[in-house]
């Protein structure tokens, strides 16, 4: 059983692995950003509610996250175990998950800021199939269509500058104090998250076990 957290800083690079380490363990990549996402572009109470919260950056209200993440959660493809990306996100979200779950691992995605930054202002998305594409280190076919369904690839709202800002301060205010927690108990495994995808997709498999 796998019962996995990945932890870190915006544009670390944590979804681009959890989508390749969920499939090679068989387990659900649940992302809190792709599932509030997803509610925004349907337009339910819950994404019009979320959608300001993430064009500035800010952390979405515990509530609605821990309603749309327990939904899914509580899906019989999680009972065998589950990589959550994104979650949690502060101390709170933390202790809730502990009371409802108990986790094997927490692996923490290290890279300085400034690679950050450039990796999330070169971020492109498909707004059809979510493929994430980056305009420097795995740019479309086509400049500018998704290599899949050939849709015009987006920029994510708050990939521009002042959400990017905003969002790096949040991650050291609220999700940073997150590595001693995990420490604390045990569960915290650090990797380099500079590199090729699949150098750090082996630090990764490494840290997992
Ligand atoms: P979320 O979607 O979780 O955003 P994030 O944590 O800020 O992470 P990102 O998706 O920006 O980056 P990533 O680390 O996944 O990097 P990626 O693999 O795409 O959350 C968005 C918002 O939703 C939050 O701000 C908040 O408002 C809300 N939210 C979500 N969860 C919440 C929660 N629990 N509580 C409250 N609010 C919540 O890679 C980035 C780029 O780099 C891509 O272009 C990629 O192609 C490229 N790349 C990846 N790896 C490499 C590499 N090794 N070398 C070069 N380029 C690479």
């Amino acid at each position: 059983m796998h019962r996995i957290v990945f932890l870190g800083p915006p544009g670390a690079g944590k979804g681009t692995q959890a989508a390749r380490l969920a499939r090679e363990l068989g387990i659900p990549h649940l992302s809190t950003g792709d599932l509030l996402r997803a509610a925004v572009a349907a337009r339910t109470p819950l994404g019009l509610e979320a959608d300001r919260f993430m064009r500035a950056g800010e952390l979405v209200p515990d509530e609605l996250v821990l309603r749309i993440l327990g939904d899914r959660l509580g899906q019989p493809d999680a009972r065998a175990g589950f990589l959550l990306d994104g979650f949690p996100r502060n101390l709170s979200q933390a202790e809730t998950l502990d009371r409802t779950t108990k986790l094997d691992v927490a692996v923490s995605f290290d890279l300085p800021d400034r690679e950050l930054v450039r990796r999330l202002s070169d971020r492109r998305v498909c707004p059809t199939c979510q493929t994430v594409y980056n305009l420097s280190s795995n740019p479309p076919k086509v400049a500018g269509r998704c290599d899949r369904d050939g849709t015009e690839l987006v920029q994510r709202p708050d990939d521009r500058p002042e959400a990017v800002a905003n969002r790096l301060k949040v991650y050291a205010a609220q999700t940073a104090p997150l590595l001693d927690y995990y420490r604390r108990h045990g569960l915290l495994r650090p990797v380099d998250a500079d590199g090729t995808l699949d150098a750090v997709a082996a630090r990764v498999r490494s840290a997992v076990g």
